[in-house]
């Protein structure tokens, strides 16, 4: 569903005149108050008459990027194809990316694109989706708005492109274990390209005990120097690329090394990894010895 959904909202990018863009832009920021936004405040907010603002309204709902409410009043929000369109309209608009190309993965809480920059580099566009799913997972996502109450799914895919961009802009500098971060809008954060495949579908390799030192280096590089545990780490969230080096993905849900649960969050992690590799490929690791190597060693 995910996938026809950002196709679809490519294909309308097309479509659409600096006006529409005004108006759903508008939406948005309504969005913030309202949950549904009446044509009144979209015209306010976009500065555009009520009989023009009715006009556009009736396009963007034919072309499946709005919702439109009727209820004790008639009120619009952004569907995740409007919210799509705005944020790809930006990042072409600010040179980001030029075009985007095959649907990569879809993870529980994301859809990955090829993509193509301005100056033909192939990139990755991830569209962070958030509220898509059940409630397991809205427990889970609490961690990124401990404290704030009702946000929308629109904000919480917001911070969470938000929160993975800053992990990436600050790790990568020191190690280039992570995807180069490009760009970054709304819900969407581009980035370098990992050829590779993901540890949960390899069954065989030559050196497993080499890639699980290498994942333990890299934590450790990230731990000491950027002060960040990745708190979602496991098999699914790590590529080895032909050349067997190791990249870590999936940063959203990251933790500062001062965290109060910093040190069993920590230890989760690890524990992912070490029973996967136990499991795979037979190599036994002491947690609490892979764990003070982190923290001391
Ligand atoms: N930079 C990248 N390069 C190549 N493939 C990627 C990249 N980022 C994500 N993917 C692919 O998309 C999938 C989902 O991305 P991920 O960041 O793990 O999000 P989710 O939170 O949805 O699991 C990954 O498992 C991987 O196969
Ligand atoms: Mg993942």
């Amino acid at each position: 569903m995910g996938l026809e959904m950002s196709q679809k909202a490519i294909k309308s990018v097309k479509q659409l005149d600096i006006d529409d863009f005004k108006i759903l832009e508008a939406i948005e920021r309504g969005m913030r108050s309202h949950e549904h936004v009446p044509v009144k405040i979209i015209s306010i907010i976009s500065g555009f008459p009520e009989d023009e603002v009715v006009f556009i309204l009736d396009k963007l709902h034919q072309l499946e990027l709005i919702i439109r409410w009727i209820g004790a009043y008639v009120g619009f929000e952004l569907n995740s194809n409007g919210h799509d369109s705005l944020a790809l309209n930006t990042l072409v608009r600010t040179n980001v990316i030029e075009a985007i190309g095959m649907p990569i993965g879809v993870g529980k809480e994301s859809d990955v694109y090829e993509a193509l920059t301005p100056e033909k580099r192939r990139v990755v566009i991830k569209f962070h989706r958030l509220g898509r799913i059940s409630f397991r997972q809205t427990r889970r996502l609490r961690t990124y708005t401990a404290g704030k109450k009702h946000l929308s799914w629109l904000q919480e895919s917001q911070i969470a492109a938000r929160k993975e961009y800053v992990a990436l802009k600050r790790i990568h500098p020191i190690i280039s274990s992570v995807p180069e971060p490009i760009g970054q809008n709304r819900h969407c954060v581009v980035m370098e390209l990992i050829e590779g495949e993901e540890l949960s579908n390899i069954l065989e390799i030559e050196e497993p005990t080499a890639i699980l030192t290498e994942i333990i280096e890299i934590v450790k590089t990230i731990f000491r120097s950027c002060e960040i545990i990745h708190a979602d780490l496991s098999e699914f969230n790590i590529l080895i690329t032909p050349e067997y080096s190791t990249i870590i993905i999936d940063w959203p849900q990251w933790i500062n090394k001062k965290h109060p649960n910093a040190e069993a969050i920590l230890k989760r992690d690890l524990n992912n990894v070490l029973t996967f590799f136990k499991k795979r490929f037979e190599i036994s690791e002491d947690l609490i010895k892979v764990q003070n190597f982190i923290q001391h060693g």
